[in-house]
């Protein structure tokens, strides 16, 4: 499976960058390490290039994300199940869907500096051992005649290595449903059309990583193999490129931000008779974000002729016995995460107090993918009735939503905070809240949003009716 190059897709993404864009990475990059989204993986020994670990609040975000990829995708429908297949492959499936002989990249090297690059990603910058070369001389690297790479991760599975124990990291999830189709149809007796869902890891040897987590060698995918008789192949292509582009709208993702790509002739994948590609106007580029392709017969097909094991639908209804054609939109968890951070990642000037101008930062993620939902702060931290009332809200709040507490520094200071992770509410219990300013009072907070600033003092009883309904 030799992978498409969209080369004038490339020169479009190269021609959209700026400095601003590059600065607005940079502050972006800054801000996963600083507050805990994303950090490279084995950084104190250097760094393992190309993956990433998600810390505390990344790792909400993104299960907020995946959360309600499946909420819609599974259990919203009637018509789609859901499966948690291995990551270790058999080496036959693999054969089978072609990535053994074929899911490979064109790599060339530099004879000179010996660097690596993916043939159609050669950046545009001198050879680095040619640096000190006088202006006017060529600079530029000395590159090999392109040759494949296959960018599957190939393990031994059992204490015996030999051509039998070969194994492989899952290059997309989407294989595993293809073969274990028939189990599950044959389990849960669903009929066409139906899909099969599936989230969880996916490994390729990118040559090379680039764009932060944007193409990692370990990443996560979120895919739908939804099958159908072939006369309905190409509507459901369109209709699931639709639902998919909603489903964006729904998680942050403004509609004008994202690009389609029919994909041309020529430049799909082997498998694919009609392809979309959900881009989105990431700093660096329109880039990817989701696939949907039309995959026809071909998967389950190869898998019937190389198993020997039927993959065939048989119709009550009209007695007919034949190959499921699968639409397929896939997604992946990573990319759509960055693009939430990117999207929400704002700075604004404000005039504080003192009539000096600073800059806000605010993550402005749609509530329902906020890491962290509700602030919850005590005015005073060394008034100990308000740390008490401040603890028992936070209590009675984090039944529900993910909340976080803070005592520390001035209000203003917490709010900023807050605003910089994307915490899209913050209740202060100040002196109101406890009755000490007087009983008309008693039993209010402030409630404070994050975009508007706006403060509202709300009673405690009612508190979870005003913040729950805001939060999905
Ligand atoms: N099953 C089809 C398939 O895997 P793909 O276009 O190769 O198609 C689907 O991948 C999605 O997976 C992409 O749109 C992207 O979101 C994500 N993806 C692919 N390679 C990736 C990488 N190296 N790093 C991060 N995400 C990746």
């Amino acid at each position: 499976m030799v992978r498409v190059f969209h080369i004038f897709k490339f020169f479009r993404k190269m021609a959209s960058r700026d400095t601003t864009d590059q600065q607005r990475m940079e502050k972006i990059v800054s801000l996963c390490k600083r507050r805990g989204f994303i950090y490279q993986s084995g950084e104190i020994y250097g760094g393992l290039n190309g993956c990433w670990d998600y810390g505390p609040l990344g790792s909400e975000l993104k299960k907020n994300l995946k959360d309600f990829w499946w909420k819609r995708t599974v259990r919203d429908r009637d018509d789609i199940l859901g499966l948690d297949g291995t990551i270790l492959t058999h080496q036959e499936v693999l054969k089978a869907s072609g990535h053994v002989g074929g899911f490979s990249d064109p790599m060339v090297d530099c004879k000179v500096c010996k660097s690596r690059y993916r043939a159609d990603a050669v950046p545009d910058a001198p050879c680095k051992e040619k640096l000190s070369l006088p202006k006017g001389e060529d600079k530029s690297c000395e590159l090999t005649e392109p040759r494949e790479f296959n960018l599957m991760f190939q393990t031994q599975m059992g204490a015996s290595a030999g051509a039998d124990s070969v194994a492989y990291l899952r290059p997309e999830t989407a294989q595993t449903i293809f073969v274990q189709f028939k189990n599950v149809l044959d389990s849960s007796r669903v009929k066409l059309p139906f899909g099969i869902a599936q989230m969880g890891k996916a490994f390729r040897n990118e040559i090379n990583p680039r764009n932060f987590t944007f193409r990692s060698r370990e990443f996560e995918q979120m895919e739908i193999e939804y099958f159908c008789r072939p006369e309905d192949g190409m509507r459901l292509t369109d209709e699931w490129l639709e639902k998919r582009l909603d489903f964006y709208g729904e998680i942050g993702i403004p509609r004008e931000k994202l690009h389609i790509l029919d994909v041309p002739d020529g430049e799909r994948a082997h498998y694919s008779k009609k392809t979309y590609d959900i881009e989105y106007e990431f700093p660096f580029g329109i880039q990817e974000l989701e696939g949907v392709a039309y995959r026809t017969d071909y998967d389950l097909g190869k898998h019937q002729e190389c198993s020997g094991k039927p993959m065939e639908y048989f119709d009550e209804a009209t007695k007919e016995k034949f190959i499921p054609h699968v639409v397929e939109p896939s997604a992946g968890a990573d990319r759509t995460v960055l693009a939430l951070i990117c999207e929400a990642f704002d700075e604004e000037e404000l005039t504080n107090e003192k009539g000096k101008t600073e800059t806000r930062t605010v993550l402005r993620f749609k509530p329902r993918m906020a890491p962290i939902k509700i602030g919850v702060f005590p005015l005073l931290k060394n008034k100990p009735d308000l740390v008490a009332k401040a603890k028992e809200i936070q209590a009675m709040l984090r039944e529900h939503t993910t909340t976080f507490y803070d005592e520390t520094g001035a209000i203003g200071r917490r709010y900023r905070r807050q605003d910089e992770v994307g915490t899209p509410y913050c209740v202060t219990i100040d002196f109101d809240t406890i009755g000490e300013n007087g009983p008309e009072h008693d039993g209010t907070v402030t409630i404070r949003e994050r975009d508007s600033m706006k403060q509202e003092r709300v009673k405690i009883e009612d508190l979870l009716g005003y913040l729950l309904p805001k939060l999905v």
